[in-house]
């Protein structure tokens, strides 16, 4: 298999675990979806479209009249957004971008949207093993600010620098417990994003780091999902009891619960 295949085996293992198991991450979706409050007519440009799994709540809330703009660098993310919208009868714009650029950059969207929404893949900006740095992050918000109309809202959700959750990233950075190239990414201290907020120019910042446990009816369940979203080789055991220990796994109300908290931010332009 060349890298270029692994890589795509690998977002595709990822979709089919979130698609799978759709109520695993309910926590972070609905917590970025109450704080994006959607509105009709609205133009939101969500960054990072994944299998799907916040935009289309998003095209639902913008209605006919709105308008989602999805972007992604993975052609399948793409092409199973579209299929999925297309048989529900809706309609979004779901657009590959080349990865050595992830951004929108067509002036037609500069000062455009009513809303950005980016949830688990400000870190993918900035790839250890390429582009070490911040730089593809900065390029992120700054291109976020510029898309965004005035008073435009920036509704943001990734990892946070320094806590269990990106600890937990760390230790998976190997090829056998993130297959095929580790999790080669750096996370923003809640300090260092503020500043580069400020920086580029975003206003009213309200900032949050939570708990969004991922939910599961079994432990069974949880292991196969953690086990296929990282598309481990390491079994499935094996990469279960890493999440296990250092994110915590526990019953709570009829279900299981692994760790997990993501910081979540609401800024305007
Ligand atoms: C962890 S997923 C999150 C997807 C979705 N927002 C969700 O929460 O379900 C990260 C996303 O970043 C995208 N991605 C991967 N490499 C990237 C890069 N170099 N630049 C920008 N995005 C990238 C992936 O295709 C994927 O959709």
């Amino acid at each position: 298999m060349t890298e270029e295949d692994a890589i795509l085996y690998r977002w595709e293992q990822w979709r089919r675990a979130n698609t799978q198991y759709p109520g695993a991450r309910e926590n972070e979706i609905r917590r970025i979806y109450t704080l994006a409050h959607p509105r009709p007519g609205e133009k939101i440009w969500e960054s990072g479209t994944g299998n799907g799994c916040l935009t289309l709540p998003l095209i639902e809330a913008v209605g006919e009249t709105g308008e989602v703009v999805s972007t992604d660098v993975q052609p399948e993310n793409i092409k199973e957004l579209q299929e999925a919208v297309t048989a529900r009868g809706l309609a979004v714009k779901a657009l590959l971008l080349p990865v050595e650029q992830p951004l929108l950059s067509s002036e037609q969207y500069e000062n455009y949207f009513d809303a950005v929404c980016s949830i688990a893949t400000l870190h993918h900006f900035d790839d250890r093993l390429k582009r070490p740095g911040e730089s593809g992050r900065i390029e992120a918000l700054e291109t976020f600010y510029r898309m965004l109309r005035p008073g435009g809202r920036l509704i943001l959700s990734d990892v946070l620098g320094d806590t269990e959750t990106s600890r937990y990233f760390d230790t998976i950075d190997t090829p056998e417990r993130a297959a095929p190239r580790g999790h080669p990414h750096d996370f923003f201290t809640k300090e260092r994003l503020l500043g580069l907020l400020q920086n580029t120019g975003f206003k009213n910042i309200r900032f949050e780091c939570t708990d969004v446990p991922w939910k599961f009816v079994s432990e069974e369940e949880a292991r196969w999902f953690v086990h296929t979203l990282h598309n481990a080789t390491v079994s499935e055991e094996e990469s279960f009891a890493v999440a296990k220990k250092m994110l915590g796994f526990k019953e709570k109300d009829g279900h299981y619960e692994l760790g997990w908290g993501l910081f979540f931010l609401e800024a305007t332009k």
